[in-house]
């Protein structure tokens, strides 16, 4: 049988700049949807799939996501005391057992590929692991993570989210050489990070989520620097075409690009819509600002 996917790393180590200001003093993976910071989306979206030991590789800086995951007694204790059990509910979505989380330090910004590298000593020999990267926030029914998983019980190899861009996008990327097609999944014939349009082999774009064989680590070992002068998690993915298989995965449910500004704005007016609690009011004034800007046009 094969070997269940219970452990996923999240790459947080990088400075967040396109956020500055803000992302001097707090990490970007602490800026919030509504009421939650995006690590939390990962990190739900990541146990619906089945993720028992979840690794980040932070930075300089990242504090404040250690405290975020650690218990919080005084505040427990004074919700508690207030009755507050829906707020009690929440503050425990970000329980974490002690022992199901590692941190782990990348010394320097080297490129996703080294990030992922830097989590080599706490995955076993043959252990499939994920790997989300949280700037990618992904809405749908079914988590993105867990249809990934169900897939991958049937294939096996490497597993990456993919989606359909706009041709003129794809130099944001990494993008598949696709192949055969079984339903959402798609073979993988050949990968590049951030293609120009005209280089590109199609206009599957990788999305940040990735179920991966051990084996990439001995490949990020001796990978020559990549696109951008960085290790590329795309191009050691590429190496494993030969050996172990890449397949994508055309997931369903709504991406938003939390990296960057309007993604992160999409983001937030969606999960707002989709709060009960908040939906007619926000609704209201989405009517009434768009409203003005027509008249104004
Ligand atoms: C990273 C990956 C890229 C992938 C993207 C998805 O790029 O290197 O292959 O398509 O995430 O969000 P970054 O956005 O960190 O430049």
């Amino acid at each position: 049988m094969r070997k269940r996917v219970t452990k996923a790393i999240f790459p947080v180590a990088g400075l967040g700049t396109r956020f500055l200001p803000a992302t001097k003093s707090i990490p970007k993976e602490i800026m919030t949807l509504v009421d939650r910071p995006l690590i939390q989306y990962a990190i739900d979206e990541a146990r619906e799939a089945g993720i028992k030991e979840f690794i980040f590789v932070t930075a300089r800086g990242k504090g404040a996501l250690e405290d975020y995951f650690d218990s919080a007694p005084e505040l427990e204790k004074s919700l508690r005391l207030k009755g507050k059990t829906d707020l009690l509910r929440e503050l425990r979505r970000t329980d974490m057992d002690s022992g199901a989380i590692a941190y782990i330090r990348q010394r320097e910004a080297r490129g996703l590929g080294h990030a992922v590298y830097c989590a080599r000593r706490l995955v076993a020999p043959n252990e499939p692991f994920a790997v989300l990267l949280p700037d990618d926030v992904i809405a749908g029914k079914v988590g993105c993570l867990k249809q990934m998983v169900d897939a991958y019980a049937e294939t096996g190899g490497n597993m990456v989210a993919v989606m359909k861009v706009p041709r003129k996008q794809t130099s944001s990327y990494g993008v598949i050489d696709p192949g055969q097609k079984d339903g959402r999944v798609i073979e993988v014939k050949g990968m590049v990070e951030k293609p120009k349009a005209e280089d590109a082999p199609s206009n599957m774009a990788v999305i940040g989520r990735y179920i991966l064989r051990p084996a990439i680590f001995q490949t990020l070992r001796r990978l020559p620097t990549g696109a951008g002068g960085e290790v590329q998690l795309t191009d050691a993915i590429s190496a494993q075409i030969e050996t172990d298989g890449v397949y994508g995965y055309n997931f369903a449910g709504q991406r938003f690009d939390c990296g960057s500004k309007a993604g992160y704005l999409q983001a937030t007016v969606a999960f707002g819509l989709g709060r009960e609690e908040l939906h007619d009011e926000l609704r209201g004034f989405l009517d009434t600002v768009t409203g003005v800007r027509h008249a104004a046009e």
